[in-house]
This record gives C-alpha cells, structure tokens and sequence, in this order.
C-alpha cells in the first residue's frame, strides 16, 4: 500500500489532546461511552457508524498485509473462552497481577510501576504528597462460569491475551494445512483485563482487541526471523502514519524481560501521554508450547518432513492492539489549520485514503435543481456498489466539504452545472484541496486507484 505521505514535524508540533479526539468521536459517531445512558462503565467503548468503518479498514489492511500476501502464513479466529488450565499454563493465573497502592490522604489509587521512583522509595503519593498504605496484589484476569446448576459451575476466563488459541490450535493447523516451518498462525480478536487504571480514552481499556502473529521457527533461525519481524511490523506501522519522528523502538530492560526471552523490542508512537506502546515484538522462544505440553499431557512438538528432526518450535510474536491502532492514527491525522479564507480553523483527519472510513461524498451543487440531484445520486448508487460513499446535498458546498474533511474522507465529488453540459465532474482531494476535472465514466477507476491497498 502507498505511505502516508511525510507531514514533517518538529519539536514545536504541538500534540493532539485526547480530549479532541474524544469530543470529534463522540460528535461524528466513531466512538460511544459505553452504556452511557446508566452512567457509563469505566474502561469499554462502543463503535459507532463511522468507528466501525475505520475499525473494519484498520483490521483488513492488518489482515491483507499478514496472512493474504504470505504463502507461509495463515489464520485463525479462537473462542474468547477456553479451558482455564490455559491460563495456568500460559502463567497468567500466577503472574498476571498489577501492584497496587492507595494513598491513605487523597485515596487516589496508583500503579507501582507507574509511579515515579522517588515516590515509590519515599512512599508519598505524586497529587498529594501523602502517605501510601501497603501495596496489594491485583489479578487482571477476568473471571466468568460455564454451566447453569450452582455448585457444579465451571469457573474460567475471558481470555486474556488472544494468542493463546493460537498455541492451542497450533497442532491442529500442523495436520489441517500444509504449512512447514517456518510459517505463522494470526488471529485478531478481542482480550479482557481487569485494568486497575483504566483510562486514556481507548489506550487502556479493560475490552479490547488484539492482533498477534505468532511465527513458529527452528531455534537456530530464531534470531533472523525475530530481526526481520521487527523491521517489518515497523514499516508496516511507519507507512500508516503522517509524523514518522513519532515512531521508534524501545527495547526492553534486562529487569522486564520474561524469563524465556533473550529480547523484546516495543514499537512505540509519542502523543501527547509521552512514548507508548503501540506493539510488542516478543521472542518467546518455546515457552509456550512446551508449557501447554506439559499441562494438558500431549506432545506439541513438530517433525519436519525433510530431516525427520522431531523439535519444540520458537516463536517469535508480535502483539499490537486494534483499539490502540484506532486513537493512535486519529491523534496521528487530526489537525486544525487556518483558513485560507479567513473564516473558522479547517479541521481535517488525514488518515491514510485505504483506511478512511468514508471513501467518497458525492454533493450536488444546488439541492432545488433536480437534474443536478438525479445525476448526483446516480453518481453515488454506482460508487457505492465499489466503496463506502455518501450522498450530501444539505447546506452550502463549503460546509460539506468541511463536514468530511472532519471525518478524513479523502474524496468529494460535485455535481456542477458544466457536469450537465461536458460529463465531468470536480472531484476536490482533502490534504491540499485540489480539484481536478474527471469524466463520469473514468470516475470509478480513478477513486478505486487512490483508496484501496493494492
Ligand atoms: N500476547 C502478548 C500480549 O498480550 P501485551 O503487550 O500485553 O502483549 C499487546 O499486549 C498489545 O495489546 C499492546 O501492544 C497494546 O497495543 C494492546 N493492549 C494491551 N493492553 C491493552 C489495553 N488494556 N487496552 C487497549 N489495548 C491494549
């Protein structure tokens, strides 16, 4: 797919607030509190009409790019509930906790690792200053039960990460397909974590939704294969976005590495909560499958065909959030500019054209001139078969233009009077505001060019 083109930026770019973002989510319909109208729940987020588009677009490219264009590579969609002696042998149910303090004054509750280290050594709270009471144990994994008769009632988990069905089905797959290593097995779907500090609007979330590769090697190629998954993933996020110098590796800390990796590297994206993480790179060696072995008493190991070597694979993962993709790029494409007219600021999301939720507005330029109208809504119902369109003809061309820009829709197509006379029309692109001329016939090709991956 085409990159974003470069937006250059410098220490002065100001950054996007979340408040923005969640103010125009709300507005436009990408994103809704949940259960709003009983107060909301903490932590989860609906999609609206125009979230669901851009989700939709955001998983699809994903997909397209991991598992459609690579021979080796095939995917997957897992139940969000499993056995809970998967979460025993994934470790999760022993270690998946968060160390938790409140302060005894102001009882603001904090993250241990979230807070800063003279804090943390001075036991004083970071908004008041007063004493902290003594760190607890939280377990993030959400519980749930199988079964209706009490007493006899089956208790698991929502799955916490979504990889583990990947692990899970990895023999399956073996036998079902025709893959050798080295080849890959992806899933996108949803997790559940009891986030003690849920917030940021859809960055910590306690619903939310993964999508993971988890590429299965012969130990000896484990570092090739890591190396190139890291600078693949970091293209892949460097051509989706307009600040490229808000993206980099971070690689983790001898004191984080889980016990099994050698390295683990984040992507990373700054906004305006500092560097984040966007997604992990993780070399997970054989853990996991050798632990599932262990666990449920079957042999998780694989033969290869040509050797007859018969071996635990590695496997190099890499886990990014869809939810976190989705704030990522509208902090990424918003931005308010000056109008070259004078009048109020022009707000515009340049999200890549492939991801926009609306591909193209097709507008008549009056509304009471019907020949205008019935050609603009033919227009429209053909485009439509193609791309997601939308037909406008409320308020003047100025304000519909403005009311897409918001939204990131890449094309506008108007329906003028010379339309009527010539068979063209002007089809206005939205980062620079050109317009060009484009015959009605040739105007199917000419926008599937410009907003699809190919
Ligand atoms: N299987 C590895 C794994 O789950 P992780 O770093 O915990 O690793 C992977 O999660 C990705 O999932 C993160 O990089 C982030 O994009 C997303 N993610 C994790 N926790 C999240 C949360 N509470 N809300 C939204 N996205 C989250």
């Amino acid at each position: 797919m085409t990159q974003v083109e470069s937006k250059p930026t410098t220490n002065d770019t100001p950054f996007v607030p979340i408040e923005k973002i969640v103010a125009l989510c709300k507005r436009r319909g990408f994103v809704y509190p949940n259960s709003e109208i009983y107060g909301g729940v903490s932590g989860i987020y609906d999609f609206g009409p125009l979230g669901v588009e851009l989700r939709n677009n955001i998983r699809r490219y994903w997909w397209w790019s991991m598992v459609q264009l690579h021979d080796n590579i095939v995917g997957i969609e897992g139940a969000i509930i499993t056995h809970p002696r998967v979460w025993e042998a994934s470790g999760h149910v022993e270690n998946f906790v968060d160390r938790l303090v409140d302060c005894k004054n102001c009882k603001r509750r904090f993250r241990i690792d979230h807070l800063p280290e003279e804090n943390v050594i001075q036991n004083k709270c970071p908004e008041c200053g007063g004493e902290l009471m003594e760190p607890r144990t939280f377990n993030l994994l959400m519980e749930t039960y199988l079964g209706v008769v009490e007493g006899e009632r089956m208790q698991t988990y929502l799955r916490g990460e979504a990889c583990q069905n990947i692990y899970l089905d990895f023999d399956n797959v073996v036998k079902s397909s025709r893959v050798q290593i080295p080849f890959g097995i992806c899933q996108i779907g949803k997790a559940f974590r009891n986030e003690v500090t849920p917030g940021n609007f859809l960055f910590r979330q306690r619903e939310f939704e993964q999508w993971d590769l988890q590429f299965f090697v012969h130990p000896s190629e484990m570092l090739q294969w890591f190396d190139y998954w890291k600078e693949k993933r970091f293209e892949w996020y460097m051509g989706l976005i307009n600040h490229k110098d808000r993206l980099h590796f971070r690689e983790h800390g001898p004191d984080e590495l889980a016990h099994y990796a050698k390295q683990a590297f984040d992507i990373e994206y700054k906004t305006i909560l500092g560097w984040q993480e966007w997604e992990g790179i993780h070399w997970r060696q054989d853990w996991d499958l050798s632990r599932h072995s262990e666990y449920s008493g079957q042999d998780l190991s694989y033969t290869d065909q040509n050797t007859k070597e018969r071996y635990i694979p590695w496997i190099v993962e890499t886990s990014g959030g869809v939810d976190r993709t989705f704030l990522n790029l509208l902090l990424d494409a918003y931005e308010e500019e000056p109008d070259p007219t004078g009048k109020e600021p022009r707000t515009v999301l340049r999200l890549h054209p492939a991801l926009a939720p609306v591909k193209v507005a097709v507008l008549p330029l009056q509304k009471n001139k019907e020949e205008l109208v019935t050609t603009a809504r033919n227009i429209h119902k053909k485009l439509q078969r193609l791309m997601v369109s939308q037909y406008d003809d409320v308020a003047n061309i100025g304000r519909r233009y403005r009311r897409q820009d918001e939204i990131g829709t890449p094309y506008c197509v108007t329906i003028d009077f010379q339309t009527l006379e010539d068979r063209t029309v002007t089809v206005r692109e939205r980062d620079h505001m050109t317009q060009v001329r484009v015959n009605i016939d040739e105007l199917p090709a000419y926008l599937l060019e410009r907003v699809t991956w190919q």
